[in-house]
């Protein structure tokens, strides 16, 4: 789905490689659990931001398929980590209108943490400010392969399998594509995120480690977002709305 830019230069959709945490921490001597933590203030800070500057999607890549990769106390202490970031934050993105959205592969996690899932879910349905998409124990490739998975299960045939009937397929069938892709911590990739989603995003990368992120940051990415032409494949010229 391509995603027309709600009002003048405002991404209608963020998503956001939030890498760093580790460095962070390691620059000032603490375990890399601390960088993570950090991270989780960053997150509600940037939440706040979106909300205040409009944008109606914000997807956070939390924990990849990857990221089991990681040694086995850095993973728990992440599982930990989010669970009490829900109880601890779940109130208030409530109460800022944030509705949350869990995106990925949940058989793998825990009971505990799918009944916290549920729950974050469920009680921010009504809210409307902005959605949260949290990518958790998700991959773009994952994305793609569940998405044609459950389209042949239902029996699609393969001609009627186009683009956009995949799109119904996919975790976010829900939103526009992402307008703006933000990675922060110095690397040059997009490691496995929204590989279908991001075909027309346009890329921000900063060196700016995900606990320093914040408003000041956010706004610089949505600068470099608003100078870009974007044509969509096609050849509107510079500053002409593209048309759906
Ligand atoms: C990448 O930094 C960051 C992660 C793998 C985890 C990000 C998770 C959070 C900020 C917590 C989110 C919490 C909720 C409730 C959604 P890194 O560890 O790869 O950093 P490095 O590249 O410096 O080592």
């Amino acid at each position: 789905m391509v995603s027309a830019d709600s009002k003048a230069g405002v991404p209608r959709h963020v998503a956001i490689v939030m890498d760093g945490n580790g460095r962070w921490a390691k620059k000032r001597f603490l375990p890399r659990f601390f960088g993570h933590k950090q991270g989780v203030d960053a997150l509600v800070r940037v939440v706040q931001a979106c909300i205040d500057r409009e944008i109606e999607y914000l997807t956070v890549f939390a924990f990849s398929s990857e990221n089991w990769k990681r040694p086995s106390d850095e993973v728990s202490g992440l599982m930990g980590l989010v669970l009490a970031a829900v109880s601890r934050y779940l109130a208030r993105m409530g109460a800022m209108g944030v509705r949350i959205r869990i995106v990925g592969d949940r058989e793998a996690v825990s009971d505990k943490l799918r009944a916290a899932w549920a729950e974050a879910e469920t009680s921010t349905a009504h809210n409307s400010k902005l959605t949260l998409n949290v990518a958790f124990n998700y991959g773009g490739r994952w994305d793609i392969v569940q998405a044609c998975r459950r389209a042949i299960e239902d029996g699609v045939p393969a001609a009627e399998l186009t683009e956009a009937k995949l799109s119904e397929y996919m975790a976010m069938n829900y939103a526009p594509d992402p307008d703006l892709f933000i990675r922060t911590g110095g690397e040059l990739r997009i490691s496995n995120f929204m590989l279908w989603q991001t075909a027309y995003t346009e890329f921000v990368f900063s060196d700016c480690l995900w606990p320093e992120f914040g408003e000041a940051q956010l706004d610089e990415a949505i600068a470099a977002f608003r100078a870009r032409d974007r044509r969509f494949g096609g050849v509107n010229a510079p500053g002409v709305p593209q048309e759906a």
